[in-house]
C-alpha cells in the first residue's frame, strides 16, 4: 500500500486510534450525503466507527439504555435485532405490531398501543429502533410514518436510531428520506430530539461487503459519540482496511457509477422476482428498495398459524431446494409472508427458482397440502445450561441476514 509512491505499510501496522482515520471519515460522510441526494450534510467528528452495523446497533444500545430497559422495533423485523440488542446489552423489545392489512405501515395507535404494552410490562421505554428501508419489507418510509416517529419520540422524550444499512440501495420511487431530513424538514434540529437521533450505516449492503466489517453511529449527542468511541476499542476495523476503503472512496466516479449500476440491477432483478412468483399466483408487498422482497404464501398454508407456516417453509426447502425466511423469524403477526432475497444468486439460478416455485405451487393447489416434510429438527440444550447459553450453542443457524 502506498501515498504518493511511499509504502504506507509501518505507518498502518502501527496505527490504532480508535477514532479511525480522518481520512476514510471524511469519504465516508460524503458517501452518507451523497446518498441522500445532498440534502443533508454529515461532520466527520460526529461519526463513530464501528466493526459492521451490528457492533453499531449494539454499541448504541450500550449507550441508551440500561439492562431491562426497552426498545419498541416494528413488526417484522430483522431477525438480528433479537441478538444484538439482547445478547449482551440485555434490552427487551416491544413489538409495533404492524399488519398487512395497510402494507405494514407505522401508525400512531401502533405506536401508543405498543409503549402501553411495554409500561404494562414494566418495561421503560428508552426508544423505537426502526431499518429504514426496511429489512424485511423492501420498503422505504413515507414521509407519514416518519412524522408520526418524530412526533411519537418528542411526546415520549425517547430516543429514535434509524439504521439505514440499505439506504443506497433504493431503486425505485418514493425516494429515500432519512430521519435526519425528516427532522430538518419539520425545524426541529434546535430542539431536544435532535440529541436523540441515532444513525446507523454501514458498507456491508450498499457496496456488497460484509466481510469488511465496516459499520458505523452518527450522532448529534456528544455524549454518545464520546462514549460509542470508546465502545468501538471492542470492534474497530483494522488501519489496512480504513486505508484500503479511503481510497477506493475518495475515487467518486468509480462510487457514483457502481451504486448506479448496483440500483438497476437490483431493480431487474427484483422484477424478475414479481413476475415470476405472479405466473406462480403469489402476490409480493409492493416494494422499492433491499435486497428481498416480502412475499404473500398466506394461500399456501393449511391452516392460518405459525405451525403451517414452519410446515410449509419446510416444504420449500425439501421438495423446491429453496431456503427463504418465514416471518415468524422476523416476529411477523400473520403467519404465511416470508422474505425472499434475489440479489444473492446468478440470473439462471433466479429463472430456476422461479420454475420450481411454480410446479410447487400448482401441486399444492391441485393436489392438496398433504404429507408433512421430512426431517425434523431434535429440541436440544440439558436442563443444567441456562436457556441463553443453550441457545447461543445450540446448531441454530446465524440470525438472518
Ligand atoms: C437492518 C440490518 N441491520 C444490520 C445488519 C448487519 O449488518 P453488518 O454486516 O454491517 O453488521 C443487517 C444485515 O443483514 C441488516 O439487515
Amino acid at each position: 500500500m502506498n501515498r504518493n509512491g511511499e509504502s504506507v505499510f509501518r505507518e498502518l501496522a502501527l496505527f490504532q486510534d480508535y477514532h479511525g482515520l480522518p481520512a476514510f471519515k471524511n469519504e465516508l460522510v460524503k458517501l452518507m450525503s451523497k446518498i441522500r441526494g445532498d440534502r443533508v450534510k454529515f461532520d466527520p467528528n460526529k461519526l463513530v466507527l464501528t466493526a459492521g452495523a451490528t457492533s453499531a446497533n449494539e454499541t448504541l444500545m450500550f449507550c441508551l439504555a440500561n439492562p431491562g430497559e426497552a426498545f419498541l422495533l416494528p413488526t417484522p423485523y430483522y431477525p438480528g435485532f433479537d441478538r444484538d440488542l439482547k445478547w449482551r446489552p440485555d434490552v427487551g423489545i416491544v413489538p409495533i405490531h404492524c399488519s398487512s392489512s395497510n402494507g405494514f405501515k407505522i401508525t400512531m395507535p401502533a405506536l401508543e398501543d405498543a409503549y402501553e404494552r411495554a409500561q404494562n410490562l414494566n418495561l421503560k421505554v428508552k426508544g423505537v429502533l426502526v431499518t429504514n428501508p426496511s429489512n424485511p419489507l423492501g420498503t422505504t418510509l413515507t414521509r407519514q410514518e416518519l412524522n408520526h416517529l418524530i412526533s411519537f419520540a418528542v411526546a415520549k422524550e425517547i430516543h429514535i436510531i434509524s439504521d439505514e444499512i440499505y439506504s443506497g440501495t433504493v431503486f425505485d420511487s418514493p425516494r429515500f428520506i432519512s430521519i435526519t431530513e425528516a427532522v430538518i424538514d419539520r425545524n426541529l434540529q434546535e430542539t431536544d430530539l435532535w440529541s436523540r437521533i441515532h444513525i446507523v450505516y454501514s458498507l456491508s449492503k450498499d457496496l456488497g461487503m460484509p466481510g469488511f466489517r465496516i459499520g458505523m453511529i452518527y450522532s448529534d449527542n456528544e455524549t454518545v459519540v464520546a462514549a460509542s468511541t470508546k465502545m468501538s476499542s471492542f470492534g474497530l476495523i483494522s488501519s489496512q482496511t480504513q486505508f484500503l476503503l479511503a481510497n477506493m472512496l475518495a475515487d467518486t466516479k468509480f462510487t457514483s457509477k457502481y451504486m448506479k449500476e448496483n440500483r438497476r440491477r437490483l431493480k431487474k432483478r427484483k422484477d424478475m422476482l414479481v413476475s415470476g412468483l405472479k405466473t406462480a399466483g403469489i402476490k409480493c408487498l409492493k416494494s422499492n428498495a433491499g435486497l428481498f422482497c416480502w412475499v404473500d404464501m398466506r394461500k399456501l398454508l393449511v391452516s392460518n398459524t405459525f405451525e403451517a407456516e414452519k410446515e410449509l417453509w419446510k416444504k420449500i426447502i425439501f421438495k423446491v431446494g429453496l431456503n427463504i425466511s418465514p416471518g415468524s423469524s422476523c416476529h411477523c403477526t400473520e403467519p404465511g409472508w416470508f422474505r425472499v432475497c434475489f440479489a444473492n444468486m446468478s440470473e439462471e439460478t433466479l429463472q430456476i427458482s422461479m420454475r420450481r416455485i411454480k410446479t410447487f405451487v400448482e401441486t399444492i393447489l391441485i393436489i392438496g397440502n398433504s404429507g408433512s416434510s421430512s426431517q425434523q429438527q431434535q429440541p436440544r440444550g440439558g436442563s443444567v445450561i441456562s436457556k441463553w447459553v443453550s441457545k447461543l450453542s445450540s446448531s441454530d443457524p446465524e440470525p438472518d441476514r
